[in-house]
């Protein structure tokens, strides 16, 4: 059974703990959005449809904390809370997506009783939880498609269960063709600098039975040029209109030597992850981290005390370089623009 990444009980977020996978298994309960910001930042909760839902459920903790009466005094502090919580990683679209989904529900719901509005928006975070679930096990399947028994797959960064509702995205694809009776093997990217590939993606993929080989970032071009890998498959944090898509630091990389290599070069993600406001990935905006996630990564210091660090947690794949982008609704070949518009709806 896959973990339980995040989910509302008791009116109070329950999420494990990422940070401390895959050592310790440690689940806690959020009721304040300091808290909850601080989690969003450290990646407590992490991958775009999770802190999508994260930001959902935020409001539901103000929604439900609410002591005063008047529903259009607490539509202001949904807004606030909305604003706050956008601010605290600025690339994966989920969150302000799922943000402004839980307000126009809320505008919708200030003319009626507060109760009203409390059930209301607890049904709408809890569709959009939901939501999730399904759009990774129906990509899951249709992705599954592409791979044969016997596949291997190159993956970067950690898409599976534990970056959504529910089983995931480009592990999502791995999963539901390992139940569909395939034998697929996983070469993971152990993905510098905080390690999801290393410490989450072999942490759910041995749970699952999945064989998996972890690599160092620098080995992917290797196993490409010896005939390892049958394909890629990564998730995304946005992707613009056009397919360009951005994705954990490193992907661009991978889609490079891809090409270079004739492997296939798929995106996993549903159309919560798709801002179709943006033309191309140039306008999408790129989360820089701390220097000392590069300098202090294995509880040392691993570079000159006064070192220079660039540190986007991010970059962008440009769409030319995407074999297509494995959907909820299928798998999308370009052009992207045409055919990614022919699914799109509203907020
Ligand atoms: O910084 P992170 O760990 O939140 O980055 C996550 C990724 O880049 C994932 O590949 C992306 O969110 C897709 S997760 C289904």
């Amino acid at each position: 059974m896959p973990v339980t990444t995040i989910e509302w009980k008791n009116h109070k977020i329950r999420m494990i703990d990422q940070t401390r996978l895959p050592t310790e298994e440690i689940y806690f309960d959020i009721d304040d959005i300091e808290v909850l910001a601080e989690a969003i930042r450290s990646l407590r909760v992490r991958g775009a449809p999770a802190i999508g839902i994260a930001g959902a459920f935020g409001i539901l903790i103000t929604v439900h904390g609410y002591k005063g009466s008047d529903p259009l005094e607490l539509l202001k502090q949904i807004k606030e809370t909305g604003d706050y919580l956008n601010s605290t990683r600025p690339t994966a679209v989920n969150l302000s997506w799922a943000i402004l989904k839980m307000r126009k529900r809320a505008e919708t719901l200030k003319t009626g009783s507060l109760e009203a509005m409390r059930q209301g928006l607890t049904e709408e975070a809890l569709a959009i939880w939901q939501e999730d679930r399904d759009c990774c096990r129906a990509l899951g399947r249709h992705g599954a498609e592409l791979l044969r028994d016997g596949s291997t797959v190159l993956t970067h960064c950690n898409t599976g269960a534990l970056a959504t509702a529910d089983y995931g995205t480009a592990l999502g694809v791995v999963f539901a063709a390992h139940e569909a009776g395939k034998r697929i093997h996983v070469y993971a990217d152990e993905t510098r600098p905080l390690l999801q590939g290393a410490r989450l993606n072999t942490w759910e993929l041995l749970n699952e039975g999945i064989d998996v080989t972890l690599i160092c970032d620098n080995t992917a071009a290797f196993v490409m040029q010896q005939n390892k890998i049958d394909c890629v498959i990564l998730g995304a944090d946005r992707i613009a209109r056009n397919g360009d898509t951005a994705n954990k630091i490193g992907t661009y990389n991978v889609a490079v030597i891809a090409e270079k290599h004739n492997v296939p070069f798929y995106v996993a993600a549903p159309y919560s992850t798709i801002d179709f406001n943006l033309a191309n990935g140039s306008q999408i905006p790129i989360e820089e981290r701390a220097a000392s996630e590069v300098t202090d990564g294995f509880g040392r210091k691993t570079a000159a005390e006064g070192t220079n660090v660039y540190n986007p947690a991010f970059d962008i794949t440009p769409n030319k370089l995407i074999t297509a982008i494995i959907t909820e609704h299928g798998v999308i070949k370009p052009p992207f623009e045409v055919n990614l518009a022919k699914n799109k709806t509203d907020v």
